[in-house]
């Protein structure tokens, strides 16, 4: 039984086998439209998502399969208390792979010890989001053609922003990663991070609250958005909610050839002039979304690919 809960879980082989056969499938999406015929995803979400739930369901139909789940706590049972693990106890009846996301860290760890069909941690707290950062290798590896030797600028709220703590922990496994860390002092990254991740790893970074100083470094700008959902105090966040904001004249500064990506939503971080910039690639990201999460349900299917061979 294999489960997803943070980037680590597969190794560095294993990943680059999902992330080939996601750039197959999106070069030939007709082959697969079949492959999954029979099979039920469930996507179990109890906090909001546009592209993870919708992309997760649209993976599953592209692949001939079908989706059922519920979109907000609300609409389920645990608005009455039902624990996570009754919960996926009962849909391990109905579904062969459920996808969850949950406002709190751990709980799709918590539901995989009560599964008996694989769990994909969909965005756990502002803890992890595996897929998400598999959309972001996809984006890098199809645009810049290589996951190696990238200097990688991560910018906004890297506290609690997941999609950056998956990020790191993925990359640093590639050669040649450089971060550089751009945030208010009170988003820094987690402690935790900086030491397990990069400094326990010699990885080199450095930490600075000036987005112009190190934008004519970066081969890669990953902007995020300032959480407000995981804010104690709404002062806070109106206080640090424009820290960045990226805009045309920011981008005079940067390479040509640096991609900005982006999880979204967004909110006021990239200006709307910048969607017209050929560097800026978030709206292409959320669309090779799809074929990664095609790709993965086939390999937590144990589906084996029927075009392996060629060359496709
Ligand atoms: N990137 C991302 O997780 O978006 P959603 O919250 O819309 O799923």
């Amino acid at each position: 039984m294999k489960h997803l809960i943070s980037p680590q879980d597969l190794t560095v082989n294993e990943l680059d086998d999902i992330l080939a056969l996601a750039g197959k499938i999106y070069r030939n999406k007709e082959k697969y439209s079949k492959i999954c015929d029979g099979k039920k995803l469930a996507t179990l979400f109890y906090e909001p998502s546009t592209r993870t739930r919708l992309s997760f369901e649209s993976a599953m139909l592209s692949l001939g399969g079908s989706v059922l789940g519920f979109s907000s706590a609300d609409s389920s049972s645990a608005a009455k208390g039902e624990s996570v693990a009754d919960t996926i106890r009962v849909i391990s009846f109905y579904a062969d792979i459920c996808a969850m996301r949950h406002p709190k860290e751990g709980a799709p760890l918590v539901a995989s010890k009560f599964s008996s069909i694989p769990i994909i941690n969909a965005g756990d707290g502002g803890h992890n989001h595996p897929t998400q950062t598999f959309t972001d290798l996809l984006t890098i590896k199809e645009l810049k053609g290589s996951l190696e030797g990238l200097t990688i600028g991560v910018c906004g709220d890297l506290k609690f922003g997941r999609t950056v703590h998956s990020l790191i922990n993925a990359m640093i496994r590639y050669p040649g990663t450089k971060f550089v860390m751009i945030s208010p002092d009170e988003l820094r990254i987690p402690d935790y991070l900086r030491k397990e991740a990069l400094d326990d790893n010699n990885i080199p970074y450095i930490e600075t609250n000036n987005l112009e100083s190190v934008l004519p470094e970066l081969d890669i700008l990953y902007m995020t958005r300032v959480q407000r959902e995981r804010f104690f105090n709404e002062e806070d966040y109106i206080r640090l909610k424009d820290s960045f904001i990226l805009d045309n004249n920011k981008l005079k500064l940067a390479r040509e050839d640096m991609l900005i990506l982006h999880p979204l939503p967004r909110v006021n971080e990239i200006a709307t002039e910048v969607d017209s910039d050929e560097r800026a690639v978030y709206f292409k990201q959320a669309n090779f979304g799809v074929f990664v999460r095609m790709a993965l349900i086939m390999n937590m299917l144990n589906i084996e690919d029927p075009y392996k061979e060629e060359n496709i």
